[in-house]
């Protein structure tokens, strides 16, 4: 039988650059057919640099396991959990442009992917599980953060999940009682307390940047939506499971 010529065959070196440039701007800085989506991002080689500094905590082997990537960008990590063998890879974003990014880059690559215009807040409709979620950078872009770690808990998220957030603040770990006194105000006023900043108006020039945690904020509220966190081999990455024995809080009417 003939194979079916795929876009990664037929498309010229320059037809990729053209389209590329069509489609940009790109935040995932991609390498399709020896041509980068975008060389010039402010954080260097983006996401390649962070990723290689936890792509060992993830293992190599995914076969047989379903990924679900949030807020899947120009595709970056659905093309490398793709290459890890997983059996389905679905891709969400709630921005159209992204996903188009995405899908021509897991195309010219000739890797099967699924990709759907969805917001994190939807995934209850989705109606099943996801051995693994990659829920990276996304956390700060919400409205509702802990919303969106219940939902991931309660709805989707079937064993692991690997969670990014940019941090801000104090990265001490201070011992919490499990409750204070109301007289109590000290404690508050401990830089590594559990904070979470709240942006109104814009941080690096993005309006969409609403919070930022500390780490021990994340840590914390992780752990309030049920998860437990194995470890954290990146500044800003936490690998964490599903936890058992957590009690999970109700979710708003409709999405419980
Ligand atoms: C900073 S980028 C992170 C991209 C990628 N996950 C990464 O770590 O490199 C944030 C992404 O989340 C998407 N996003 C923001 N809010 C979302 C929401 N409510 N539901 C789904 N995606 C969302 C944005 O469109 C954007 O692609």
């Amino acid at each position: 039988m003939q194979k079916e010529t795929s876009l990664a065959d037929s498309l010229t070196t320059d037809e990729v650059q053209r389209r590329i440039a069509e489609l940009g701007p790109w935040f995932h800085n991609i390498s399709l057919r020896g041509v980068q989506t975008a060389p010039d991002h402010f954080l260097g080689d983006y996401p390649s640099m962070k990723w290689k500094n936890f792509q060992n905590a993830i293992p190599q082997d995914l076969h047989g396991l379903s990924v679900l990537d949030i807020g899947c960008n120009g595709g970056f990590y659905s093309i490398e959990m793709k290459k890890r063998g997983a059996a389905h890879v679905l891709g969400i974003d709630h921005d159209e442009d992204y996903l188009n990014q995405a899908r021509f880059a897991a195309d010219v690559l000739d890797l099967d992917i699924e990709f759907r215009r969805m917001s994190v807040y939807e995934l209850p409709k989705l109606g099943r599980r996801f051995d693994l979620v990659l829920f990276m950078g996304v956390l700060y872009h919400l409205r509702h953060p802990l919303l969106a770690l219940d939902i991931l808990r309660q709805h989707v998220t079937e064993d692991w999940l690997v969670f990014q957030s940019m941090l801000r603040g104090s990265r001490a770990r201070p011992q919490i009682d499990e409750d204070y006194p109301f007289w109590e105000k000290g404690v508050f006023d401990h830089p590594g307390y559990p904070k979470m900043h709240f942006i109104e108006k814009s941080y690096s020039q993005d309006p969409t940047n609403w919070w930022t945690p500390n780490r021990a904020c994340a840590e914390a509220m992780l752990r309030s939506a049920g998860f437990k966190i194995e470890s954290m081999p990146e500044e800003e990455v936490f690998i964490c499971r599903c936890d058992e024995n957590a009690e999970l809080h109700s979710l708003p009417e409709g999405m419980a």
